[in-house]
């Protein structure tokens, strides 16, 4: 008898500066939990969210993780099998961590499991994109396929989804900071110009590739040299208050890079060492408090894991 199963799928950061729509990795700590039961009536039913003060839908189809979950469900011919699920969201949301693709991969690698299908993690990216696509209205797996996979992600080709796990420096730490000001990521997709200049491209095309060699030599200093941004971060700045600021900070404080969390507002420093990653946490927290501005700081290690089951 099949009783019922917990999943988790954590945070993630999209763009990592330098690769927008492109590259993401996972974090610890903050994600969604979602539960699943045999129900009693035929078909998926979403029996309660909580953990935010936002309505989410409770309607499957318009529900991140409901809709990733048909699809699979679907797709597995099972659309009838009676499941229940409760969301437990234990992340903010709309924050740029990656909320609606944590709510979806958990979905999705909820019923995958409690259908016992012979489909792996890497075969769930496509229903988990198709769920988060009806929060923001776009395709792109850059917070889907860290949540789901773990570690850091680059994504050759979104439309076919050929993506491919980079090394995780083990050192490497996350500083992630969440103000709580309201950014949708609809507008801020919106905001951007969609010209490059050449020049432009071309010091960014370096910036990426030079990452990528970065995180296969396992070197901070190429990784310090990398993570620059020149064509979306300068767009989207306007959007955080004090950005510049907490760039500021995190640059003085021997961080790798600091950058744009996806959409924002979230931000987030890239360090050598655990010790950097609080040190520039405590002080952009204590910056953002002395301007009235709430917010969460989070210190994370890569998440190489992805979803699990508990
Ligand atoms: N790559 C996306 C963006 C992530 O920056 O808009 C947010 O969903």
């Amino acid at each position: 008898m099949n009783s019922g199963l917990k999943v988790f799928a954590p945070a993630s950061v999209a763009n990592m500066a330098v690769g927008y729509d492109i590259l993401g990795f996972a974090i610890d700590g903050p994600g969604d939990e979602i539960i699943v039961r045999p129900g009693k009536s035929p078909g998926l039913v979403i029996k309660q969210i909580t953990g935010t003060k936002k309505k989410l839908p409770l309607e499957v189809e318009k529900n991140t993780a409901g809709f990733a979950a048909l699809k699979l469900m679907k797709h597995l011919g099972e659309e009838t099998m009676p499941i229940e699920m409760e969301i437990h969201k234990k992340m903010p949301f709309g924050s740029g961590l990656g909320s609606s693709a944590a709510s979806a991969v958990a979905g999705v690698f909820a019923v995958n499991e409690f259908l016992k299908s012979s489909l792996g993690k890497r075969d769930l990216v496509k229903f988990a994109v198709q769920g988060e696509q009806i929060a923001d209205g776009a395709w792109h797996a850059d917070n889907v396929a860290p949540s789901l996979l773990g570690g850091i992600i680059l994504i050759r080709d979104n439309e076919s989804l050929d993506l491919v796990k980079l090394p995780a420096p083990d050192g490497l730490f996350a500083c992630v900071v969440y103000p709580h000001i309201s950014v949708l990521t609809k507008d801020s997709r919106a905001m951007l110009s969609d010209k490059v200049d050449l020049k432009q491209h071309i010091a960014q095309s370096g910036n990426l590739a030079y990452l990528v060699a970065a995180l296969y030599r396992l070197d901070f200093d190429m990784i310090r040299r990398s993570l620059t941004d020149l064509i979306i971060e300068p767009q989207r700045a306007t959007l955080i208050p004090h950005f510049y600021d907490m760039k500021d900070i995190a640059l003085s404080n021997n961080a790798l890079g600091f950058s744009i969390s996806g959409a924002g507002p979230s931000v987030f420093a890239l360090c050598e060492n655990s010790l950097i990653a609080e040190t520039v946490g405590e002080k952009i927290k204590a910056l953002l408090q002395s301007k009235s501005i709430e917010n969460d700081v989070f210190i994370s290690k890569i998440n190489t894991t992805g979803a699990f089951k508990f």
